[in-house]
């Protein structure tokens, strides 16, 4: 019996990385995407085959598509990308392209929630626009993920905890929104390039086991942390783009985001399905917390470690 080969896109990445450890130890041959060498060598030294290259040239992206049962791909868009609506299309335009000239039969594509709106979202739009490039390959098999915000988010977020003793951000305090983890994604995602077992074009929305305010993930974090008195402030839009230009991203980026955050909390994105059982990960943000907590313990002892250096 021939293995299964899957091709996994931005193997480094919060969903690609766990995509091909799951699918390494279902026992397909994995060939790993990225563009980093050294970070992709666990996933070499677990039997991948590793691959490196710009997810913006479709050649070498066709190469590594073909032959292969299915590709999971996603647009790995890089926040300091100095025009990033520019990037993705580009990036979009190699994936459509090589996914067409490499004839590869199935894919799972990562898109987001909010997918379903062309306009306003932000960094959402350029999925919205990815997702039309893939549905309109002739006889394409392809489910779109489209999952509501990662709580690994939060992790870029703990060095401001530490820093301010605040989490921040421009998402108004109180509206509940889905959030999933990034290993629940993975699981959909691994199940479906093993089994391949839709045809056509298909839509899987991926939400937490349930909706979180972020004044919600303020206390639940708080509480791992041991910082009970943790709460969460809503910044202006403008500061939240500053904010974002000042850790380094193009400010191209942090328009996008600030628009994203916008149409969140206009009610704008959100399920269109409900939460039919397989939309409804398991993962909790509480279980998840310990995650972050973990994080923010070595984020702490390490500035301690400089301080005493
Ligand atoms: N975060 C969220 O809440 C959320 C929600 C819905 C959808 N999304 C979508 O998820 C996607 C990102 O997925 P992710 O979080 O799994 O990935 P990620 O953690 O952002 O990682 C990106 C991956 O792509 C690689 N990469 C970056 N630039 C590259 C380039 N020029 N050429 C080749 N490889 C490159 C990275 O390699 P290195 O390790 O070398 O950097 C890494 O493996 C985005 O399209 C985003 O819009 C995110």
């Amino acid at each position: 019996m021939n293995t299964t080969t899957i091709t996994v896109m931005g193997a480094t990445g919060h969903t690609g990385a766990k995509i091909a450890q799951r699918l390494l130890k279902s026992g397909a041959k994995v060939r790993a995407l990225g563009r980093t060498e050294s970070k992709l060598a666990a996933l070499r030294s677990a039997g991948a085959e590793v691959r490196t290259g710009d997810v913006a040239d479709a050649g070498f992206l066709a190469e590594a598509f073909r032959g292969a049962d299915a590709a999971y791909t996603l647009l790995a868009t890089d926040r300091h990308a100095p025009d990033y609506a520019e990037r993705q299309a580009r990036e979009g335009e190699a994936i459509a392209g090589a996914v067409r000239d490499s004839g590869v039969s199935h894919v799972v594509a990562l898109s987001s929630l909010g997918a379903n709106l062309h306009e306003a979202t932000g960094v959402i739009a350029g999925l919205h626009a990815q997702e039309g490039r893939l549905q309109r390959i002739a006889g394409i098999n392809l489910l779109l993920l489209r999952p509501a915000s990662f709580f690994e988010n939060f992790f870029e977020a703990l060095d401001v905890v530490r820093h301010m003793g605040v989490l921040a951000d421009s998402v108004a305090p109180d509206i509940a929104m889905p959030m999933v983890a990034a290993d629940d994604i993975a699981a959909v995602a691994a199940k479906a390039l093993m089994e391949r077992d839709w045809s056509g074009i298909a839509v899987q929305e991926l939400l937490g086991p349930r909706d979180l305010s972020q004044a919600e993930v303020a206390r639940i974090l708080g509480q791992r942390i041991g910082q009970p008195d943790l709460h969460y402030v809503q910044l202006p839009d403008a500061d939240m783009a500053d904010a974002l230009v000042g850790a380094g991203l193009s400010a191209s980026f942090a328009d996008l985001y600030v628009e994203m955050t916008r149409a969140f909390n206009a009610n704008r994105v959100h399920p269109l399905a409900g939460c039919a059982t397989r939309s409804c990960t398991p993962t909790t943000f509480e279980h998840f917390a310990g995650e972050l907590a973990g994080a923010y313990a070595a984020l702490l002892s390490c500035h301690k470690l400089v301080k005493t250096n």
